[in-house]
């Protein structure tokens, strides 16, 4: 959300300059201003909006396959020392993702797996793995 905000903020800044060179040339002061400051309006917003993300959990289930592979598809773990994520909450396995992704936290396992997730991804598979009973127990079974 920020990074887009941020590419259309250099776009415009970009288009600022560049049309400095033509037609914009004419444009009074006051009227670039007015740009610049929307610009940046529009970058602070959503800085605040950041994370009103609204959770997906159908698809986080969809993003959980390749996870369930080592944290099982039913959010428990088979292999002793990998974590269960079932019943997690749902800030601290969106926080664990984005310490994986930006190599704040490593691991070689794990971290190949968290690199290329987007914000809304985290979203999604945290508060997925949230839902999932922390026994391991499906709906039916509880
Ligand atoms: C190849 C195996 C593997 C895959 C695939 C994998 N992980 Fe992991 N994951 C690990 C291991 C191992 C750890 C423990 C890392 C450590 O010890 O720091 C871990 C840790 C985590 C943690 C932190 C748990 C905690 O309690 O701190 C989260 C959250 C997590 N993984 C989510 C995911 C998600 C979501 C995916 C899919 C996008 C995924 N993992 C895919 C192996 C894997």
């Amino acid at each position: 959300m920020i990074k887009n905000n941020l590419q259309m903020f250099t776009r415009g800044v970009k288009v600022l300059i560049k049309q400095d060179s033509g037609i914009a040339s004419k444009l009074p002061l006051r009227f670039k201003a007015k740009i610049f400051l929307l610009c940046l309006s529009m970058l602070s917003a959503s800085a605040c909006a950041d994370n009103k993300l609204t959770p997906n959990l159908e698809a986080g289930k969809q993003k959980s396959a390749i996870c369930g592979q080592c944290h099982g598809i039913d959010g428990i773990a088979i292999i002793p020392i990998y974590p269960n994520l079932a019943g997690q909450k749902q800030g601290y396995t969106e926080l664990q993702l984005m310490a994986f992704r930006s190599g704040q936290r490593i691991n070689a396992a794990m971290t190949p797996h968290a690199r290329n997730l987007t914000d809304q991804d985290i979203v999604d598979l945290a508060a997925y793995y949230a839902s999932l009973d922390p026994r391991g127990k499906t709906k039916d079974e509880k």
